[in-house]
């Protein structure tokens, strides 16, 4: 088995990132090898201020390692340190019907959001197929929100095998099935772009603050609540064991539970969760020699394993 995700430095990580993709990553490392992707040439499909991407490069790779990747386990690497995925998603670009992209969920709702799509937008998920195809990847654990992007890649790879042969591995992907997409704090998914995100390391004030404005409806105090269609239960229950999580749903059922009383108890769960990870995230920050390493080596496994299917590819297509 080989595991492979990619997440991209477009903000600081939030709980839905955490939930949905970091921790079934960093869960599946001790069932494989895993490969593990910063995706700055996808961020750049938002033409962030260049300082900005590399703090944030920077910040990810911090955050992951503070969230429990192994570097002995997973290898751990920035997108452009293997050049070779650009080409490779040339060659895939050239088998992919554009009526296929046009379809795609996640470029149809940024248009719709009144963004003008340039054209690395529209071709992200050719990009991110070539991430996934060429090391190879057998399963690839994403949040719901990418499923479509899985299919794509899957499409692609079978319009490149049945063209030139059996060489591409068709990937699975994993979605966590007992995580739905976690809202923000304003109801819809949470998401860096949306800015109704809940950070993984964000400062207690702020975090405090953003939790007590969680949209609700209005049921008064006294009267009984459904957990079941409420925000900040769906964030609690990711922090609670089951036995605090039926304790919580009975307090909402039996009404006398004020939301206000429910964010503060959302905040503390919250705020313990991740104190071990801030801590290690604090003491890892004084060592970014160590982080810069931690790329390198990980830039130099996974450019090795890129460079062998490449020059698969190459000979099967043609070019060489
Ligand atoms: P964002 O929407 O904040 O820009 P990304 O698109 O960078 O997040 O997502 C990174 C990973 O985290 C993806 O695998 C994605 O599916 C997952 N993810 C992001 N937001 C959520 C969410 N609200 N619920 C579940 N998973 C999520
Ligand atoms: N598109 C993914 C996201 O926004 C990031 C990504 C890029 C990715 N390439 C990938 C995820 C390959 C999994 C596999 O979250």
């Amino acid at each position: 088995m080989k595991i492979l995700s990619g997440v991209q430095p477009s903000g600081d990580l939030h709980i839905g990132n955490y939930f949905g993709m970091m921790r079934p990553c960093l869960a599946l490392q001790e069932k494989g090898e895993t490969f593990l992707f910063i995706a700055n040439y996808h961020a750049l499909t938002q033409l962030p201020a260049p300082d900005l991407l590399r703090s944030r490069t920077y910040n990810v790779a911090l955050d992951f390692l503070a969230c429990g990747l192994d570097t002995g386990k997973t290898v751990f690497f920035r997108q452009t340190d293997v050049p070779e995925v650009q080409e490779l998603a040339w060659i895939l670009s050239c088998l992919t019907p554009v009526g296929l992209l046009e379809r795609c969920h996640s470029y149809k709702d940024k248009v719709t959001q009144g963004i003008s799509p340039n054209a690395g937008l529209f071709s992200y998920p050719v990009l991110m197929a070539s991430d996934i195809l060429i090391y190879k990847s057998t399963l690839v654990p994403v949040g719901r929100d990418q499923k479509q992007h899985l299919e794509v890649t899957r499409d692609i790879a079978i319009r490149f095998n049945n063209r030139y042969g059996n060489i591409l591995v068709i990937p699975e992907e994993q979605t966590a099935d007992d995580v739905a997409i976690i809202p923000g704090v304003d109801g819809r998914k949470m998401s860096k772009s949306y800015d109704n995100t809940i950070e993984i390391f964000g400062n207690e004030k702020v975090i405090r603050k953003k939790i007590m404005k969680i949209v609700t409806d209005s049921t008064p105090m006294e009267d009984p609540k459904d957990p079941d269609t409420c925000n900040v239960y769906a964030l609690y229950r990711l922090f609670a064991d089951d036995e605090q999580d039926q304790i919580m749903r009975r307090r909402y059922q039996e009404g006398g539970l004020g939301y206000g009383h429910a964010k503060q108890a959302l905040f503390e769960r919250y705020w313990e969760y991740f104190r071990p990870l801030r801590e290690r995230r604090k003491a890892l920050s004084k060592d970014p020699e160590f982080v810069q390493g931690v790329l390198r080596d990980g830039a130099a496994r996974a450019r090795a394993c890129a460079a062998a299917t490449l020059a698969e590819v190459r000979k099967a297509i043609g070019l060489q």
